[in-house]
């Protein structure tokens, strides 16, 4: 326990600064369990460690709460919030990168004060050599090694987004990531990931290389060197994305590819183009909600279950188990709804898309949402199997100006592809597991999704869910999750937990959660302890409701991770330079405990 105090310090030295100081400091002189002293899930703001963070000008929240800083001090050079967003990105990538990075891609959300915003899709895309049936001889392959690499966005996407809106040098703004990839410490939930992906980490010598010294995994606390990934973001500090690209970063990554069996061609980069669109927008219980369009589901999700909850025309419809039972009924009828999007690009989702965004489309649903007992998957019309994404990291910015980001991005699964190139230092994506392809061992009896099967160009169907929040035509939220097909519904509890419940944000992100994503027919709830000590777990009293109801739970271990930053209209003061008709009010920035990160603001 002591290692694991110590370790923590490391990690975080800005703990010393509060009053977990004396508080750790007691625990180990007095040899207290610490677990005992952070049972209770609502004692965090006492107990020092800054998961909240109140700011008047602007604020960071990320799942790490070293690229929370770095963003935060970019915001301070008076960045632009997209500023920060390629600093805090960067980072990421680096102290976090079994859940996101420059080997992966992201979904952006910019919405600037002045009320023009615009959605980002840096979406991993297939190789023009990928097909259909690339998996059928190994279906394995899909999921992990050379193979499951999708081409990696993120990097471009930031970058045109700051050629259109950042005012701080890029260099600038790379060269944080760059320093710390070449000696970062290892984060208690980094350590969680490595021990989960431990076999692969052994097996990939890239990975081995840089997580692992003599023989063991890195453990937290521990200094983490990656090289090569700092002499890569020194070239695109200098260079700009033109390097991975068109130059010699992305040659010697394909390279790394290719040699272990992977479809990636440097044409492949050299081809790759990120989407802008016009975010979602739909008007729900007083708020305007901006959301991510296809290729994910997580806006058009949320907003159907929304919509679902809204038409039972009181905000109580939400509350209690039999509140929570409407909307693991919602989450059923959206799951089911949602496997018919795909590629807009490939596929035509203005109908299926109109529906979800509809409130008569919500308000049929919910005819047949029973109060008293749920149903099998048959029910909701599901016709296809669902794909299940998985790691990622969110994170949620405001600055001075009150210009909102919302990113979610990611490798997908911890690590990816469990594949780290040795020449560049990059973990990359897998991507293709995203697709939907025939397969008999899933334990479903539905087809795949025909909208989300496997072509050239092609980019598979996500859950990433970063959202805008807008009240009288004023910022008032920048939210999201990660955790693959968990997002959608930890997500729209936060909304609900905060906008309807009127909870404190802390507790809103921090009440257990609830998931269903339609097959296999469970409720799975959080009933786990995280890596910090917090014991997460839904009441029995909710267990039994849910369970009377003929839901059938499960508890998990892990789940979703939520960052959060809500915008106080009530405390506008006027500031000098901003326009008289732009709010500026008190940020309360979150990060979820579950995952250790901490905000930052100013
Ligand atoms: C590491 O993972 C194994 C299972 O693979 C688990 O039994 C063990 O508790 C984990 N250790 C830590 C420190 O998380
Ligand atoms: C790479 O080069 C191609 C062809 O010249 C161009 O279309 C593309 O935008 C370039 N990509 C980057 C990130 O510079
Ligand atoms: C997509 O479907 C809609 C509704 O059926 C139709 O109006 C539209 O023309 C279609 N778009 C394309 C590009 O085919
Ligand atoms: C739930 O209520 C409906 C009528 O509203 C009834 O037909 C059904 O049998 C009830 N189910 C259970 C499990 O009691
Ligand atoms: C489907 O099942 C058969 C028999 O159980 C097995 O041999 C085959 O490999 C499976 N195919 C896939 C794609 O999993």
């Amino acid at each position: 326990m002591q290692k694991a105090l110590t370790n923590l310090l490391l990690t975080y030295p800005e703990l010393l600064e509060s009053f977990t100081y004396i508080a750790i400091l007691s625990v180990v002189l007095w040899g207290l369990e610490p677990c005992q002293a952070s049972v209770n899930v609502y004692n965090h703001i006492s107990s020092g460690r800054r998961e909240v963070v109140e700011a008047h000008k602007g604020a960071v929240a990320a799942d790490d709460g070293r690229c929370s800083r770095i963003g935060r001090d970019v915001l301070k050079e008076d960045g632009h919030a997209l500023d920060a967003a390629v600093a805090t990105a960067l980072c990421l990538g680096v102290v976090s990168p079994a859940s996101s990075g420059i080997g992966g891609g992201a979904f952006m959300l910019v919405r600037l004060a002045s009320g023009e915003a615009e959605a980002y899709d840096s979406r991993e895309t297939a190789p023009a050599s990928a097909s259909e049936n690339m998996y059928v001889n190994n279906p394995l392959s899909k999921s992990s090694g050379a193979r499951a690499v999708a081409v990696p966005g993120e990097l471009v996407g930031l970058y045109q987004a700051w050629q259109k809106y950042g005012r701080i040098p890029w260099k600038r703004l790379v060269l944080p990531a760059a320093h710390l990839a070449e000696s970062f410490i290892v984060s208690p939930y980094l350590a969680f990931q490595m021990n989960d992906s431990k076999a692969a980490i052994f097996a990939d010598k890239g990975l081995r290389n840089v997580f692992t010294s003599n023989g063991k995994l890195l453990q937290a606390g521990d200094k983490c060197h990656n090289f090569m990934l700092a002499k890569t973001l020194k070239a695109i500090a200098e260079y700009g994305p033109k390097v991975f690209y068109n130059g010699t970063v992305g040659v010697n990554l394909v390279k790394d590819v290719r040699k272990a069996g992977g479809i990636l061609t440097f044409k492949d980069l050299q081809n790759y183009k990120i989407r802008v669109q016009k975010p979602l927008s739909a008007d729900i219980m007083g708020y305007k909600i901006l959301g991510m369009p296809p290729p994910s589901s997580g806006g058009a999700g949320m907003i159907l279950v929304l919509n679902i909850l809204a038409s039972y025309g009181v905000p109580s419809a939400s509350y209690g188990v039999l509140g929570l039972h409407r909307m693991i009924e919602a989450f059923k009828h959206m799951f089911a709804v949602r496997m018919n999007l795909g590629d807009p690009d490939f596929v035509n989702v203005t109908n299926v898309l109109a529906d979800m965004l509809s409130p008569k489309f919500a308000a049929e649903l919910k005819k047949t949402i029973y109060d008293n007992m749920t149903f099998g998957p048959s029910h909701y019309g599901g016709k296809w199997n669902e794909i299940d994404d998985h790691g990622t990291s969110h994170f949620s910015i405001v600055d001075v100006d009150r210009n909102a980001v919302s990113i979610t991005s990611t490798v997908n699964a911890y690590f990816g592809a469990k594949l780290l190139s040795q020449k560049t230092g990059i973990v990359l994506n897998n991507e293709m597991d995203d697709f939907s392809i025939e397969s008999n061992s899933s334990g479903s009896s539905l087809p795949p999704a025909p909208p989300n099967f496997i072509r050239p160009f092609k980019r598979p169907l996500s859950s990433m869910t970063p959202t805008i929040l807008l009240q009288d035509g004023q910022l008032r939220a920048v939210l999201g999750a990660s955790g693959g097909i968990k997002i959608i519904a930890a997500t729209t509890q936060l909304f609900l937990n905060y906008f309807i419940k009127k909870m404190e944000p802390l507790a809103s992100i921090m009440e257990p959660r609830v998931y269903h994503q339609l097959i296999p027919n469970f409720v799975d709830y959080e009933k786990w302890t995280t890596v910090l000590g917090d014991h997460i777990e839904l009441s029995e009293k909710i267990v039994t409701g849910l369970e009377k109801r003929g839901h059938k739970l499960r508890g998990v271990i892990g789940g979703s991770i939520c960052q959060m930053i809500v915008h106080d209209l009530h405390s506008h003061t006027r500031v000098q330079n901003l326009p008289k008709n732009v709010v500026h009010g008190k940020l309360i920035a979150v990060s979820d405990p579950r995952k250790g990160g901490f905000p930052a603001g100013f």
